[in-house]
């Protein structure tokens, strides 16, 4: 079995974009194609990840629409939607099929527009996104996402003794690493003592302990390690170590540890035990940080801190660049921001600059794995995927 490799990447920056969505959505395809230095006549398959197209676009066709505008109809094309972590079902898909021989050259994009571009403001937008909530048992009592991870987190302060002053930290660090990511949405550094002063959104969140509505896309090129030895210009490629994909139950009521986060939990242990490492392994992070309260969860389910200690890791700089084992430093979507559909590959364009030490001011020393941590709806489909410098 061949191992798959991301030989392209691409993405636009993260913010407020008054233009189509084909049209952003080329601008990153076309610039991974670039990055591998091949013709888009090599790609023989297209996996899409749009979350919200239909309610948003009003476009429910997307992935061949899409493949039209830059120019790759003709091959097989599909549409991933699972909430936040879209583009990182469809990442995984592809890296099974070229895993499989089924296909040698993969374009895997993510795209979304969530901003007033779409006609939507805050509160419409938020109502979109709460349709990802359980349909029977969530959806009519009026819970946002905002409240989804609030909940989660009040439950964790309350056990474990964690603070909004170590929520805070993590929104620090995050913006301080996003003043060094010229795609960011919020390049701006931060301070626990102005974020404690925000308005609240949901508690324990402020303002600032919330990702912000972002437009954006992201895209890779994944290959197999033939057709990545081929490819004789392009970048240096990075290899597909593992890739986990795990639900867990949707409503809230009915998890059996709220702040576990099982299906990250599972997601990860699938990924660790196909490459082959353990979570200490692991030089360098990009964590689904919707909120802050998420980045504490996901660091103690990806196993980089016990139980309980997510929450004092931004405090003692534990999760920094410079720190023991760097969460975000692209700025995460705290800073870089959330085009819900692109967030997934634009983990691992950010991962894929690391490893190949074109990650600029933010590179993380001698990186040679990287964990991608994506996850969707509440906390119910995590995927998990460990990228390693190509031998
Ligand atoms: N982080 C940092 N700054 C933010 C921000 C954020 N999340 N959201 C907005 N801002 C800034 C804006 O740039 C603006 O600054 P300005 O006054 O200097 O121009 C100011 O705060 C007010 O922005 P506005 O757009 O009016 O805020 P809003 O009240 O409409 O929305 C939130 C703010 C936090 C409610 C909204 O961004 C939100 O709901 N975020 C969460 C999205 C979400 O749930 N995603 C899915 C996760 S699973």
């Amino acid at each position: 079995m061949t191992t798959a490799r991301i030989v392209g990447v691409g993405m636009t920056d993260f913010g407020v974009h008054d233009r189509p969505l084909a049209e952003l959505f080329a601008e990153a395809a076309f610039a991974a194609v670039d990055d591998a230095g091949l013709e888009t006549d090599a790609i023989d398959a297209f996996y899409l990840g749009n979350a919200m197209g239909g309610q948003t676009e009003r476009d429910t066709h997307l992935a061949p629409t899409l493949a039209t505008h830059v120019g790759v109809a003709g091959v097989p094309c599909q549409r991933y939607e699972d909430a936040c972590a879209t583009s990182s079902n469809a990442f995984k898909h592809a890296v099974r099929a070229v895993e499989a021989g089924q296909h040698d050259v993969v374009l895997v994009g993510g795209v979304e527009r969530c901003t007033p571009v779409t006609g939507l403001e805050t509160p419409e937008m938020t109502s979109v996104f709460a349709s990802a909530a359980h349909r029977q048992y969530e959806q009519p009592t009026g819970l946002s996402f905002p409240g989804v991870f609030g909940l989660l987190t009040t439950r964790h302060m309350h056990e474990h003794g964690t603070t909004e002053e170590d929520l805070a930290a993590v929104a620090v660090k995050n913006h301080r690493h996003g003043t060094m990511n010229p795609r960011a949405q919020f390049g701006t550094e931060t301070t626990v003592e102005d974020i404690l002063e925000g308005p609240i959104v949901a508690s324990p969140f402020r303002l600032m302990d919330c990702c912000p509505f972002s437009d954006g896309a992201a895209a890779v090129l994944v290959a197999s390690e033939e057709a990545a030895a081929s490819l004789s210009e392009a970048r240096p490629s990075v290899s597909v170590a593992g890739v986990g994909h795990a639900t867990d139950v949707v409503p809230l009521s009915d998890k059996v540890d709220p702040t576990a986060t099982q299906s990250a939990r599972d997601a990860a242990t699938q990924a660790y035990e196909e490459a082959g490492i353990e979570a200490s392994d692991v030089d360098v992070a990009e964590v689904h940080d919707c909120f802050t309260g998420a980045e504490v969860l996901a660091i103690e389910a990806l196993g980089f801190v016990e139980d309980g200690e997510g929450g004092r890791a931004a405090v003692e700089g534990t999760t920094a660049l410079g720190g023991r084992i760097p969460v975000n430093p692209s700025g995460g979507l705290k800073a870089k921001g959330h085009p819900i559909g692109a967030t997934g590959v634009a983990q691992l364009v950010e991962l894929t600059e690391q490893l190949r030490g074109d990650a600029g001011d933010r590179q993380v020393a001698d990186a040679e794995i990287g964990l991608a941590h994506n996850l969707g709806g509440d906390a119910a489909t995590t995927v998990v995927s460990v990228l390693e410098v190509a031998q």
